[in-house]
């Protein structure tokens, strides 16, 4: 008896992802709509990467930070969106038992990494406007190398204990996740056996890494905000705002759509609700990033035209001598 039901237990080897449920039709407009989104997000941020790499008046603390933070969207995205726009065009809409753990694994530590990135540049910009004077001499290139290692590492040293924990609660059936990604959520209501542990940890993890680095992020930019405000200057005060306005819109865009999702008070959203709130960290985030950084700030906007610019004469000269 006791074998038979272990067996039973066993029997879960993939889920079905459903997405967004609809028509044939709607599915291929889906399908339309997020192919564009997720070329642009690419396009977007591999080009303020490419531009804080090729250009050297972007070598400063604050461009490498975001240079690395705009690969992390990428990466980001890329955990989520091909495997969504794969089953748009599937019938079978399956995902086997350990890749819908590696996206569980691998969207969490990047989501867990922007949101170290996102404290990281807020301490850089506390230092670089609150101590002026000293900021230079902490701010070394070793020391941003190690918080850019720190970053990209953490979450996916801190995600290793949700992840196994999860994964290793009996899945007998029914393998149907009302979603369009591995999410944690739907995936633990699918257990049959309910432990009550692995949720508690998982709710206090989500909550303890929410509510530290948004209030981090938060202090951080009132100390800037006091500084600014205490500013001589009518020039360096625009500068320095419209550089923090930029963060922070990232910030409230990003932690506010978490927030929603995974603190808010009687947190049980319909299912559908759910979906919505996802799309905008998972997906509309990253493609909004490159939009308030490069279209917010000068010398972002420059370099992309001096990078982009030269290359794409470049390819003119050649093609003319092709011709010629
Ligand atoms: C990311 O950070 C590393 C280490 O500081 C740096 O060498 C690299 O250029 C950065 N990448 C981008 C795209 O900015």
């Amino acid at each position: 008896m006791n074998v038979s039901n272990q067996e039973h237990k066993l029997s879960v080897s993939h889920f079905i992802l459903m997405g967004f449920p609809s028509s044939p039709q709607r599915q291929l407009l889906y399908f339309g709509l997020f192919f564009v989104t997720y070329t642009l997000t690419l396009t977007g941020n591999a080009a303020i990467a490419c531009a804080v790499r090729a250009d050297r008046r972007l070598h400063t603390p604050m461009y490498i930070l975001l240079g690395n933070f705009s690969l992390l969207e990428i990466c980001y995205v890329t955990s989520t969106v091909p495997n969504m726009l794969a089953n748009f065009l599937s019938t079978s809409k399956s995902i086997s038992f350990v890749s819908c753990f590696a996206q569980f694994y691998f969207f969490f530590s990047f989501g867990c990494d922007e949101g170290f990135f996102l404290c990281i540049m807020a301490f850089d910009r506390y230092l670089a406007i609150c101590r002026p004077l000293h900021y230079p001499r902490i701010m070394t290139r070793q020391l941003c190398t190690g918080l850019v290692v720190f970053g990209w590492s953490c979450g996916f040293i801190l995600f290793i204990t949700p992840v196994v924990l999860i994964s290793r609660l009996p899945f007998c059936g029914p393998n149907i996740i009302n979603h369009f990604m591995c999410d944690p959520v739907p995936l633990m209501m699918l257990s049959c056996a309910e432990d009550t542990t692995t949720q508690s940890i998982y709710s206090a993890f989500n909550a303890f890494f929410m509510i530290g680095t948004f209030l981090f992020i938060l202090c951080s930019y009132a100390l800037v905000i006091l500084a600014v405000v205490r500013m001589p200057t009518a020039a360096g005060k625009h500068k320095a705002f419209s550089t923090c306005a930029s963060h922070l819109a990232m910030v409230f865009l990003f932690f506010g759509s978490i927030m929603l999702m995974y603190v808010s008070p009687g947190s049980r959203h319909p299912v559908e609700v759910q979906k919505i709130i996802t799309l905008f960290y998972s997906v509309i985030t990253p493609l909004c990033n490159p939009l308030i950084y490069s279209l917010r700030n000068k010398e972002m906007k420059a370099a992309l035209r001096r990078v982009f610019g030269t290359e794409i004469l470049f390819i003119k000269h050649k093609s003319n001598i092709v011709v010629i």
